[in-house]
């Protein structure tokens, strides 16, 4: 069988995504007994290689993985070989030598995840390259929504923030449309990507028609991918794009893939509101990482090969 990967939202039509979503529910239901744990994969192994700093996303793939009984190690770039200048391409063949039968791979690099499944006979999950795609979180995102709605289809979902400089937004635009709702991006002129309706999403550079989406999804500033100021100040920032109780109408649901800056793109009252569905977010992580795993490793194919 040739291996099979996650690198793109993309890899999946409605089908697929709903089969896994469908598979993570029998999941959710597993991580709500006392002894959370099956065995489906048992003797295998699962590397998760993670290049960027990451606690929701390597913690939830740690959890998937040892829930489904499989061996799991676990490599930050800090502390490995990698700070002693190693390769990507040769720390992968050195991971490969225990035959694993996945590797989960985060790196700053948009294309990595890609690269790798080339080094590698192991299935690859892309846990995020650069602000290129992080498939999961759009996977976990569409299944704490259809869990919240039923489906998805005509739901009007506005994604506001640094749009340009996130793999989110990027996985999460292609994702929402494919389960048929409505996308429109919203931030700062020069947080949006030109051109980004080509990806069949609306773009606004104001909140004003806020009040028409039924889910607001926030996205943080990443600043660690910034090399230039692209806003005059957080401040004013925070004044015009700052999401609170009081632009929210009440029966919006807010959603964020973390980790949040309290105070810039999202106030301490709407985090804290129960409008808010972060928490579900990071709990479906689990269950959703579970079923992604179970599928490339343990299923019959749903994704296609990526070439
Ligand atoms: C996101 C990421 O790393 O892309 N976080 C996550 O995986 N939950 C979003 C972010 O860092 O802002």
């Amino acid at each position: 069988m040739s291996p099979r990967h996650l690198i793109s939202i993309d890899d999946l039509d409605r089908a697929g995504i709903e089969r896994i979503l469908d598979r993570a529910e029998s999941f959710a239901e597993v991580s709500g007994r006392e002894i959370k744990k099956v065995p489906a994969l048992r003797g295998r192994t699962v590397v998760n290689l993670f290049y960027e700093a990451s606690t929701r996303t390597s913690s939830s793939f740690e959890l998937a993985a040892k829930r489904l009984s499989a061996d799991v190690v676990s490599v930050r770039s800090a502390g490995s070989s990698v700070d002693k200048g190693e390769s990507l391409k040769d720390t992968i063949q050195t991971l490969s030598a225990y035959d694993p039968a996945a590797i989960v791979i985060r790196s700053q690099y948009a294309g990595a995840a890609q690269l790798v499944a080339g080094w590698t006979p192991a299935a690859v999950i892309n846990a995020g390259d650069g602000k290129h795609e992080h498939p999961t979180q759009a996977l976990l995102d569409v299944f704490t929504l259809r869990r919240r709605l039923g489906q998805l289809d005509g739901t009007r979902i506005w994604i506001v923030g640094d749009v340009l400089h996130s793999r989110v937004a990027r996985s999460n635009i292609l994702g929402f449309k494919r389960m048929g709702a409505e996308v429109t991006v919203a931030g700062p002129p020069t947080l949006i990507p030109r051109h980004i309706e080509a990806l069949g999403c609306q773009a606004k550079a104001t909140l004003d028609e806020l009040h028409k989406a039924d889910v607001v999804y926030v996205l943080r500033m990443q600043h660690e991918r910034m090399r230039e100021a692209f806003v005059p100040s957080l401040r004013e920032y925070a004044a015009r794009y700052q999401i609170s109780t009081a632009r929210l109408t009440p029966g919006q649901l807010l959603m964020h893939p973390g980790p949040v800056n309290r105070g810039v793109e999202l106030s301490s009252d709407a985090i804290d509101s129960s409008q808010a569905l972060l928490g579900e977010q990071v709990k479906a992580g689990v269950a959703v990482r579970m079923a992604v795993l179970y599928e490339l490793l343990a299923a019959s194919p749903v994704l296609a090969a990526v070439a």
